[in-house]
């Protein structure tokens, strides 16, 4: 909760639960509070709760239990379209009857906004997102991606304070996607929008968000900005879901001044940071980044920790080379080397020795 809670919350879900069917529990215990401004992303797997959080925000489905505050107001009985949030999700698709410029009237109308006014507003709009000219087109004229820029564009046309987004790029190709993503968070930051912002994809998180909320079972598993999250998971989920990861799986034995000594399943013993396991007999996944591990004996760190491997696959890749191992049992075990004239090329076959700085190896939950 220390984490979650800030002081000038512009929107708070305190305590929230949701359940469709009065038994099971989408979501479990949300809380999340976002300052004014910021650009959050609610990232996990499919079915681990987050259109459900953002409907319940946006107002579309009711909270089971807690409360939903918009700048330290309650919300939960406001009816949607009386929350001023905008919204753009993939499936939202634009009116096919109506032209640009009347898809983008309609939230304006809606609001009771006169005509020059919404006629200002919408050249606007359609100005931000580099579509001014195609304002007497009907959607079918679009591309995909024009048309998504139109969502966006009728999603801040009544320029909102919150706007929500759910998976709306999932259906461009990947580069509109990138271009979209650079856009969207352009337009976030300098209109000053607070944005939510759903997705499955961890790259599109990372490089979108000031922070990411990573959603398992209807639980936040871990809410931080985008480096941390990815350097210093804080359980098996997140080390696993984002980005690649090695882990190898032991007992703790001992953890002394804030280092666990692991005996590894294949009996090899290793220092790992320990996160999530507090005492000696605790089962552990030891978790290690591939870019992480060195092999090169010339820069291996000193007091980096060493283990034999098996070289079971060299490829590579131009700007990295990307070696699989056999290390401790695992088949898996990947390391990255950046491509350079003096790094070392390896053979299917070699034996090896590899090593890392015991401050990279996570001891995490099992
Ligand atoms: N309208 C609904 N009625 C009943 N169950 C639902 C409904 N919407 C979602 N669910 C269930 O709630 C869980 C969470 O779904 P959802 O919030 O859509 O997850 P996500 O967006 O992360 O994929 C899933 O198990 C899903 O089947
Ligand atoms: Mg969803």
């Amino acid at each position: 909760m220390a984490d979650s809670a800030i002081n000038d919350a512009f929107v708070e879900f305190d305590r929230v639960q949701k359940s469709y069917d009065g038994e099971n529990l989408v979501v479990k215990d949300l809380n999340l509070s976002l300052p004014k401004g910021e650009f959050l992303t609610m990232l996990g797997p499919s079915g681990s709760g987050k259109t459900t959080c953002l409907m319940m925000l946006a107002g579309f489905e009711t909270a089971t239990h807690g409360e939903i505050r918009l700048d330290g107001r309650e919300i939960n009985n406001i009816p949607p379209h009386k929350r001023g949030i905008g919204m753009v999700f993939q499936n939202y698709a634009l009116f096919p009857h109506m032209t640009i410029a009347e898809n983008l009237s309609f939230p304006l109308e809606v609001r009771k906004f006169g005509k020059s006014e919404r006629e200002a507003k919408i050249k606007r709009a359609l100005d931000m997102v580099e579509m001014g000219s195609f304002g007497s087109r009907r959607p079918a004229q679009l591309s995909g991606g024009q048309q998504q820029r139109v969502a966006l564009a009728r999603a801040l046309v009544f320029e909102p304070e919150l706007v929500l987004m759910d998976e709306p790029l999932g259906a461009l190709d990947k580069q509109l996607r990138e271009k979209m993503q650079f856009e969207i968070t352009h337009l976030a930051h300098t209109l000053g929008i607070t944005t939510v912002y759903v997705t499955h994809d961890q790259t599109e998180a990372l490089t979108m968000s000031d922070r990411v909320a990573v959603f398992d079972d209807g639980r936040i598993q871990q809410l931080a900005p985008p480096d941390k999250l990815y350097e210093e998971p804080e359980n098996s989920f997140v080390a696993q879901f984002i980005g690649e990861n090695n882990t190898l799986e032991g007992v703790v034995k001992e953890i002394n001044n804030g280092v666990a000594l692991v005996q590894l399943d294949g009996g090899e013993l290793i220092d790992a940071k320990p996160i999530n396991v507090s005492k000696p007999g605790e089962r552990t996944r030891v978790s290690i980044r591939p870019e992480r591990v060195e092999y090169n004996k010339e820069r291996m760190q000193e007091g980096a920790h060493t283990l034999k491997a098996e070289v079971l696959e060299f490829i590579y890749m131009g700007d990295i080379f990307r070696t699989r191992l056999r290390v401790a049992g695992n088949d898996e075990f990947v390391v990255k080397t950046r491509n350079a004239p003096d790094q070392v090329r390896l053979k299917p076959g070699e034996q090896i020795e590899i090593g890392w700085l015991p401050e990279d190896c996570r001891a995490l939950d099992a």
